[in-house]
């Protein structure tokens, strides 16, 4: 591909989604819009950007987005913000939310769903008194790709072996075929949308936990920045924010204090006073 064609591309793809490439991952492009090019009937990744650039070209740009997202995730990835949650996070916000028994809770970059189900399955396995209240778990992503799948909810073998146990499996997905299903009585706690981090956001409550998890290392300063003030309008004052491990507020932000746990660590909001 040229020059021009790749600066075409990130140009485009920082446009419509933030994501920045660095100078040097034609490779990935390349690796990445080749099977596209193939679904168009094109040859080439370098005929598909063709197209893409060609009048009427922004049709493409869908396929472009969904193509160039790195969605990688799993259940219970990292582990330890998980055992966070369990352990300290949500039974402290049991607590303080008990005149209201309601909880809020978003992830904002979902992927395929395994984040938010995690949090579903570690909330029905863990804290039944919670089976009274209001859970709204709302994840949210770019790609229309990986809502669709998250809320088919059905998993390969592969997927399910990233992090689940045995146990859980059984418990919580039944088998069909090759794949597994999600039992209806956890998908039914999510809700899913698109949301395009770096643009507006819609209407929302305000969250008590909030992640927002190996997403930001694709955006720039100012992009971080920016998402970061917004999070800090929807967050409760004693909500918490949870990155990825590779991702932290400092420098972005200092309204943000890290509180660190076990082995991981959330955001919270600092004193204001
Ligand atoms: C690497 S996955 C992370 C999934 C999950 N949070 C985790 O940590 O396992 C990144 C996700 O961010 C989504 N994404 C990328 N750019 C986005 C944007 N501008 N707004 C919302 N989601 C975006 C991608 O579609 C992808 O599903």
């Amino acid at each position: 591909m040229t020059e021009q064609d790749y600066a075409f591309v990130v140009k485009l793809l920082q446009e419509r989604t933030a994501i920045v490439l660095d100078p040097g991952k034609e490779y990935l492009v390349e690796s990445r819009l080749t099977p596209v090019a193939l679904q168009h009937g094109l040859a080439t990744a370098t005929e598909f950007i063709q197209k893409l650039r060609s009048p009427g070209g922004s049709a493409c740009i869908p396929d472009l987005i969904e193509a160039m997202v790195t969605t990688e995730t799993s259940f219970f990835r990292d582990v330890h913000p998980f055992e966070t949650l369990r352990k300290t996070v949500l039974p402290e916000l049991i607590r303080t939310r008990l005149p209201n028994r309601e909880l809020n809770i978003w992830c904002g970059a979902s992927a395929s769903g395994q984040e938010p189900y995690t949090i579903a399955i570690l909330i029905r396995e863990h804290f039944p008194e919670l089976l009274g209240w209001t859970v709204n778990i709302l994840a949210t992503d770019i790609s229309t790709e990986m809502l669709k799948r998250s809320q088919e909810a059905r998993y390969t073998q592969l997927e399910v072996g990233r992090g689940l146990t045995i146990a859980l499996l059984t418990k919580y997905f039944r088998q069909d075929g090759f794949h597994w299903v999600l039992r209806d009585e956890i998908r039914n706690m999510v809700r899913f949308q698109q949301i395009h981090l770096e643009q507006s956001w819609p209407q929302m409550p305000m969250w008590d936990i909030i992640l927002i998890r190996n997403v930001m290392i694709y955006f720039d300063i100012e992009t971080k920045k920016a998402i970061l003030r917004r999070v800090a309008k929807v967050l409760r004052p004693d909500g918490l924010l949870i990155l990825g491990g590779a991702e932290t507020t400092l420098n972005l932000d200092s309204a943000y204090q890290r509180v660190d746990h076990l082995k991981s660590g959330f955001y919270r909001l600092g004193d204001k006073s």
